[in-house]
């Protein structure tokens, strides 16, 4: 754990406006607090890391409890980023996911981040986006 933070693996307290801005500020979508507190709230596994009072990182995951999860939203303030936050935040959750198969998506760029953590590029990844023009402006798919 680098030193000065404390990792928070429970919503209770959770500021969610404070969440939205953290997510917006890393670029993953902009959702309002109201969206993204049922998407943490309904997630298996939620890990949040802070600096005192200031929520600097996070991340979820879904989990069927028995061999398959996904991983989302894992982010760390611009600011603190380059600290060891993120791997901080995604081993944190995939230890707790060990011995299943855990998929996601990386944005594009951040593909080098989690090959550095152990993680393969799918070579048959498939996705039903919820918006497939916006997903293919983006570089997510083809
Ligand atoms: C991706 C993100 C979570 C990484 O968090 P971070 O706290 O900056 O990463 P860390 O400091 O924990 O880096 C861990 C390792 O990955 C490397 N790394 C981090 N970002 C990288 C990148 N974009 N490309 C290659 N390597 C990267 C670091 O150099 C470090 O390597 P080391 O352990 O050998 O020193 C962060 O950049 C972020 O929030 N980005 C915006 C949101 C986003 O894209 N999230 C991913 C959604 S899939």
């Amino acid at each position: 754990m680098p030193h000065g933070y404390r990792i928070v693996r429970s919503n209770e307290g959770i500021d969610f406006d404070e969440l939205a801005a953290l997510l917006k500020s890393a670029d993953l979508a902009d959702f309002d607090a109201v969206t993204r507190k049922k998407a943490f709230e309904g997630s298996s596994i939620v890990a949040y890391v802070f600096q005192k009072d200031l929520l600097v990182g996070c991340g979820r995951a879904l989990s069927d409890g028995a061999y398959e999860a996904a991983l989302y939203d894992v982010a760390v303030l611009p600011a603190y980023q380059g600290r060891g936050l993120g791997r901080l935040i995604v081993e944190t959750i995939l230890a707790e996911l060990e011995g299943q198969n855990v998929i996601f998506f990386a944005s594009v760029g951040k593909e080098a981040f989690y090959e550095k953590l152990g993680c393969l590029r799918m070579s048959t990844g498939m996705a039903h986006w919820r918006n497939p023009q916006r997903m293919r402006e983006r570089g997510y798919s083809a």
